[in-house]
């Protein structure tokens, strides 16, 4: 990457996506990660470099040789459940990662992308001005690295997302979202137990990398919490019937069921986030986020098409 570019920390779901994007729209872009991801190479554009975010000296060197202009934080530890079996390395990584960033940064625009679980789930909707109440080890890492790139960084955004979702592969190793899960057991004609009692806010991941990216090039100032959430708040069980009409699957294969049945009895009844926000900044307001239907209609042929 030329300097002036974007440096995305994490190369995974979302920071592929919007690596993706930046790269389409003619910037110089750099992903870093620890391992090389597999499915980077056919990104055009996009260049990638090794990197453990918690080491200062090597994010050091890596801004010092690369000089962007823009610095998305979009990296890992994301697993809710292995968070909460290992809590103290989740805040290690994140907070580090923030601290190092956050001093580096300069005059560069930082955009951290934070979370729901900032939020203990007992709400219905959380704006920007909701008071914050992490739901699990997850949740309080990302807070206190928001906390350090507000606190720290001359031109830090933190961009909390709702539930994110997007095409992957069948072959996958495991499915990183819960559409794509859905979509090709549904396909295989497996049949779905899922909550009827867990609320969220599903976001497509194409819709997370057009307003990180217009975040990122945003005339300053910006407010320095921003929520992305879908227009829809749906139970699990409606999103995945939603899937299963768009793919012409049979709706009797999604069993609604009690959360407290499934594996996502200890997570909160709610993860649902309010934009209140976006839809005013001149750099967002054009932005058209989809709902679950036409999100579900717009990914439908990629997933029926391998098969
Ligand atoms: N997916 C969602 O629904 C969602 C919603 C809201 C917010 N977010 C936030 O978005 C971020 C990314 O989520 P995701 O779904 O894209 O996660 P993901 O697919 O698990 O990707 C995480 C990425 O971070 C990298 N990483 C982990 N530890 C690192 C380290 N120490 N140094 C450098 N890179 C590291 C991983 O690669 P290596 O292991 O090779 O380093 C991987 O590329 C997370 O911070 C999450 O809080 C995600």
């Amino acid at each position: 990457m030329s300097a002036g570019g974007t440096l995305v920390v994490g190369s995974g779901f979302v920071g592929t996506a919007v690596a993706r994007r930046l790269a389409a729209g003619g910037e110089p872009v750099a992903v870093a990660s620890r391992h090389r991801p597999g499915h980077l190479p056919d990104v055009r554009g996009v260049g990638w470099h090794a990197l453990d975010a918690t080491e200062r000296e090597a994010c050091a060197r890596l801004v010092a040789r690369l000089g962007p202009r823009r610095i998305v934080l979009v990296h890992g530890p994301s697993d809710v459940t292995w968070c909460e079996e290992h809590p103290d390395l989740a805040v290690s990584a994140h907070t580090a990662a923030a601290a190092h960033f956050a001093a580096l940064a300069g005059g560069a625009r930082l955009v951290m992308i934070s979370t729901d679980n900032v939020f203990d789930g007992s709400r219905p909707d959380n704006a920007e001005d909701a008071p914050v109440s992490p739901a699990n080890a997850y949740g309080r890492a990302k807070l206190r690295a928001e906390e350090i790139v507000l606190g720290a960084a001359a031109d830090a955004v933190v961009l909390r997302v709702s539930l994110v979702y997007g095409h992957e592969p069948a072959e996958a190793a495991k499915w990183l979202n819960f559409f794509a899960a859905c979509a090709h057991r549904l396909l295989r004609g497996e049949s779905l137990t899922v909550p009827q009692d867990q609320w969220t806010t599903p976001v497509l991941v194409d819709d997370v990398a057009e307003v990180t990216a217009a975040v990122l090039h945003a005339g300053a100032p910006l407010p320095p919490v921003l929520h992305l959430g879908g227009p829809d708040r749906v139970s699990r069980a409606v999103w995945a019937s939603t899937v299963a009409e768009a793919l012409g699957a049979p709706p009797r294969l999604v069993v609604p069921v009690p959360r407290a049945a499934t594996r996502y009895a200890s997570r909160p009844e709610n993860a649902c986030l309010t934009s209140s926000l976006l839809g005013r900044l001149p750099a967002t307001r054009s932005i058209a986020v989809r709902g679950v239907r036409e999100g579900a209609r717009y990914l439908a042929p990629a997933f029926t098409a391998a098969r």
